[in-house]
C-alpha cells in the first residue's frame, strides 16, 4: 500500500505525458532564476559605484552593441529590487542567482576602497530575498570588472589572483552569514575567449591563441584562491558551499567515426575542461596540453602557449568546487576538420581544429543565436556525470526571442522539453542533478544583444522610465510548475 503511494506521488497528472516528462521533481530539487548585474541594475554611476568594463566599452563605441544601447539604467534593479523578489515570490521560485557587481561595492576594484552605499543595496537585497522565502545566491564575478583593474591588465596581469581573493574574502565577511551557495565566476569563457582572443566584448583585446590561455590560467587561480578562503576561514561557520559556473554546448558527433567522437570530446574539453579538468582534476585536459604543445613547435615557439600549473599549484587547485554549475543553452553537430591547420599564426580556433554545425531542422530560438535541442542536454548531462562524478546544478538555460511576445507559449514548450531531458537524465539515467535555473525572471539587456534579446518570465517596458513589469504566459506557466513541481500540460 505505502509503495503504490510513494510510486503515485512521485508521477504527475498529464494527459499528454508522452511527449512531457510525468516525473514529478525530487522534493530537496531547487528551482530558481538567474541574473547579473551589468544586465539589470542601471545605475551605472550612482551612489559612490566605480566605472567596469562594460561601462567603458559601452559608452566608448555604441555601435558594439546592436541596438548601441547601454546598461546605465537597464532594468533600473537598483531602485526596483523590491519589486523582482515579489515577482520571483509570486512564480514560487526556491532561489534567485544573482551577481554582485564589483564595482559598486569596491569602487576602485581594490579591497581597501569600500562603497558602503554599494554594500548596503546587496545587503537590502539579501534581507528582501530572505524576508520572502528565497535562497539569495550570489556570483561574485559575472563580467563586469573594474575599470581600474583592467588599466593593469585585467585578467592578464596575475596580481589579478589576489585582488580577486580579496574581494572575495570581503564578500564572505560582509554577506556570507545569510549565504548558503556562492559562485565565484560565471562564464569564464565568455571572460577569455570573448575579452582576450577575439575581442568582441570587453576588454576588447585580440591575442589569438595566446590572450585566452593566460586569462583562463589566472582565473582559475583567483577561483581557487577564493575557494580556499571560504574553506578555510568561513565555511567553518557559514556552512555554505561553492562553485564556479561554466557553460557548455552539447558536441554531438557527425557520424560514428572515431574521428568524428574524437573531435567532439576535444571540442568540450578545449571549451568545457579547460575550466573544469584543474578545479576537479587538478590540472589542463591532457588532450589540450597536447594539442597546444605540438602546435606550438610547429609555430616554431620554444614552450607551449599553454601556461603549466606547478605540481603545487595542481594540488592546490584540484577540488575547489563543491559540485559542478553548468549553464546550457544549445547543441552543435561536430565533424572532426580533415585540414590539419597550417600552422601560420595561432588561434584557440586552430587548436581544437573541428568544424561546428547544425542541423537545418532544428528549430531556432527567436533571437537566432541558439538552436533549440533539447536532447542535448541530457546527453551533456550524462556526459559531465560520467567524465567528473560530482553532483550537477543548472545554473542557467533560457529561451531568448527577438519580438517579446506575451503569449509566449514556445518558451512553455522550450520548459517542458528542456526540463523532460532533465528528468529523465535524473531518473532514467540516474545523474545527480540537484537544481535548474531559468534566466531569466524579467527581460534584461543582453550584452552585445542590447535590449532585442527577450528572455524573462515577465517583459520589462525598456521606453517607459518606469521600466515597467508585465507577466507573460510563461509565468503563469512555472507558477503552475512551483505549485505543482509537475510540468503541467
Ligand atoms: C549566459 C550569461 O551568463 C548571461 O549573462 C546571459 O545573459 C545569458 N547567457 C543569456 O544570453
Amino acid at each position: 500500500m505505502k509503495l503504490v503511494f510513494v510510486l503515485v506521488s512521485s508521477l504527475c497528472l498529464l494527459s499528454k505525458a508522452d511527449e512531457i516528462s510525468n516525473r514529478r521533481f525530487p522534493d530537496d530539487f531547487l528551482i530558481g532564476v538567474a541574473s547579473a548585474s551589468y544586465q539589470i541594475e542601471g545605475a551605472w554611476n550612482e551612489d559612490g559605484k566605480g566605472e567596469n568594463i562594460w561601462d567603458r566599452f559601452t559608452h566608448e563605441d555604441p555601435s558594439r552593441i546592436v541596438d548601441k544601447s547601454n546598461g546605465d539604467i537597464a532594468c533600473d534593479s537598483y531602485h526596483l529590487y523590491k519589486e523582482d523578489v515579489a515577482l520571483i515570490k509570486a512564480v514560487g521560485l526556491d532561489f534567485y542567482r544573482f551577481s554582485i557587481s564589483w564595482s559598486r561595492i569596491l569602487p576602485t576594484g581594490y579591497a581597501d576602497s569600500v562603497n558602503i552605499a554599494g554594500v548596503n543595496y546587496y545587503k537590502n537585497l539579501i534581507k528582501e530575498l530572505k524576508d520572502n522565502g528565497i535562497e539569495p545566491m550570489p556570483a561574485l564575478y559575472h563580467w563586469d570588472l573594474p575599470q581600474p583593474l583592467q588599466e593593469i591588465g585585467g585578467w592578464l596581469n596575475e596580481t589579478i589572483v589576489d585582488i580577486f581573493a580579496d574581494y572575495a574574502k570581503l564578500c564572505y565577511q560582509l554577506f556570507g552569514d545569510d549565504i548558503k551557495t556562492w559562485f565565484t565566476i560565471n562564464e569564464p569563457r565568455q571572460v577569455c575567449l570573448g575579452g582576450y582572443e577575439g575581442g568582441g566584448g570587453p576588454p576588447g583585446i585580440r591575442s589569438p591563441g595566446v590572450g585566452v590561455y593566460n586569462c583562463a590560467y589566472n582565473l582559475i587561480k583567483a577561483h581557487a584562491k577564493a575557494f580556499h578562503i571560504y574553506d578555510d576561514e568561513f565555511r567553518p561557520k557559514q556552512n555554505g558551499r561553492i562553485s564556479m559556473i561554466i557553460d557548455e554546448t552539447w558536441y554531438e558527433p557527425g557520424s560514428d567515426s572515431d574521428a568524428d567522437k574524437e573531435a567532439a570530446e576535444r571540442d568540450i574539453l578545449f571549451i568545457f575542461g579547460l575550466y573544469a579538468d584543474p578545479i576537479f582534476k587538478g590540472n589542463w585536459p591532457q588532450v589540450v596540453i597536447d594539442r597546444i604543445a605540438m602546435r606550438s613547435k610547429g609555430e616554431g615557439l620554444e614552450k607551449s602557449r599553454l601556461p603549466e600549473f606547478t605540481p603545487e599549484e595542481q594540488t592546490y587547485i584540484a577540488g575547489t568546487a563543491d559540485f559542478l554549475a553548468l549553464n546550457h543553452y544549445t547543441t552543435h553537430m561536430v565533424n572532426a576538420s580533415t585540414v590539419e591547420p597550417e600552422f601560420g599564426g595561432p588561434s584557440f580556433g586552430k587548436d581544437i581544429n573541428v568544424i561546428e554545425w547544425d542541423l537545418d531542422n532544428w528549430e531556432t530560438a527567436g533571437a537566432g543565436w541558439f538552436k533549440i535541442v533539447p536532447w542535448g542536454l541530457r546527453k551533456l548531462l550524462v556526459w559531465l556525470y560520467n567524465y567528473y562524478q560530482t553532483e550537477i546544478f543548472v545554473t542557467e538555460n533560457g529561451l531568448s526571442d527577438n519580438n517579446g511576445t506575451m503569449t509566449d507559449d514556445h518558451r512553455i514548450k522550450f520548459l517542458q522539453t528542456y526540463l523532460t531531458a532533465l528528468l529523465q537524465a535524473i531518473y532514467e539515467d540516474g545523474v545527480n542533478v540537484t537544481g535548474y535555473t531559468y534566466w531569466s525572471i524579467i527581460d534584461d539587456w543582453e550584452w552585445t544583444g542590447g535590449y532585442t534579446s527577450k528572455m524573462g518570465f515577465y517583459a520589462v517596458d525598456f521606453n517607459s522610465t518606469e521600466r515597467t513589469r508585465t507577466p507573460r504566459k510563461s509565468a503563469d506557466y512555472f507558477t503552475n510548475v512551483m505549485k505543482t513541481r509537475c510540468l503541467v500540460d
